[in-house]
């Protein structure tokens, strides 16, 4: 059975997108079937794999219609590689979910059998802990968090791990903390050093040992719609996620 994971942190611009799109390709470049599911209006994943903002059926129909995840999946590209669009009208979403009856649970009862296609599903979620990313942490066995290596990290990770609490409690007991990622990290700073130091003491077991470094091939691969692993397949970025990629399946 595969499993299906959220990558959530409220803060904007903390490396949700790239996280997701470079492990799911890591995992598909390994030889496993995976699907990145992209729930944020900004269709940020969708574009950095090459297609177009425009789909259908994009997450919004699973979202608000009748489409399951699974028949929504299309080829990203490379091999063993499936994605769920987004779509500009995922836009409307967080104003129509909470109309409908059971609106927390839509995405989780439209998976349908993602977890038998493939084992890994990744779901990226936008910047904030409004109705869409409650339905991806509802619909969730695994929850990867990314943190920037910065001032502040720490304050709004707190806030976000209260709030996870609380959908635990109420919808989805079952759903565990992968790790927490750190990104962007820039180790000649002290600052990055510190902060990496901070998150350990703070949340030790929590934090992958993997630390993503700040890497401009990183910040050009969506340009070029290509994942990581394509684009500069022996830069650091690159051997990071294929690091945390092992990590990940290692920690189960
Ligand atoms: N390791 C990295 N090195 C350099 N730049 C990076 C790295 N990771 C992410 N970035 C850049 O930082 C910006 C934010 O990253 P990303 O879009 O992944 O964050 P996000 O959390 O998904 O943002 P949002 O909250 O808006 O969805 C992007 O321009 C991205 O290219
Ligand atoms: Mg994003």
């Amino acid at each position: 059975m595969g499993a299906v994971y959220a990558v959530a942190n409220q803060k904007g611009g903390v490396g949700k997108t790239t996280t997701a799109v470079n492990l799911t390709a890591c995992v598909a470049a390994d030889g496993s079937q995976t699907l990145l599911v992209d729930l944020d209006p900004q269709c940020n994943a969708t574009v950095a794999l090459g297609a177009d903002r425009e789909l259908r059926p994009s997450s919004y129909d699973c979202l608000i219609g009748e489409v399951s995840v699974a028949e929504a999946a299309r080829p990203a590209g490379p091999d063993n590689l499936w994605l769920v669009p987004a779509n500009r009208d995922l836009a409307g979403a967080a104003v129509e979910l909470p109309r409908l009856e059971g609106s927390e649970t839509r995405l989780r009862e439209r998976l349908g059998p993602v977890r038998e296609r493939f084992a890994f599903t990744m779901l990226d979620c936008p910047p904030s802990l409004g109705p869409v990313s409650v339905n991806a942490l509802v619909a969730a066995d695994r929850l990867i968090v990314p943190v920037q290596a910065e001032y502040l990290a720490l304050e709004g990770l707190v806030q976000f791990l209260d709030t996870l609490s609380m959908i635990r409690r109420d919808y989805n007991p079952s759903l565990n903390v992968s790790g927490l990622l750190i990104t962007m990290h820039d180790e000649r700073t002290r600052l990055a050093r510190d902060v990496e130091r901070e998150l350990r003491e703070h949340f030790p077991e929590m934090v992958f040992e993997t630390v993503i470094p700040r890497s401009v091939r990183v910040a050009e691969a969506p340009s070029h719609g290509l994942p990581i692993t394509e684009h500069a397949p022996s830069s650091s970025g690159s051997v990071a996620y294929r690091n945390l990629a092992a990590e990940l399946i290692a920690r189960g």
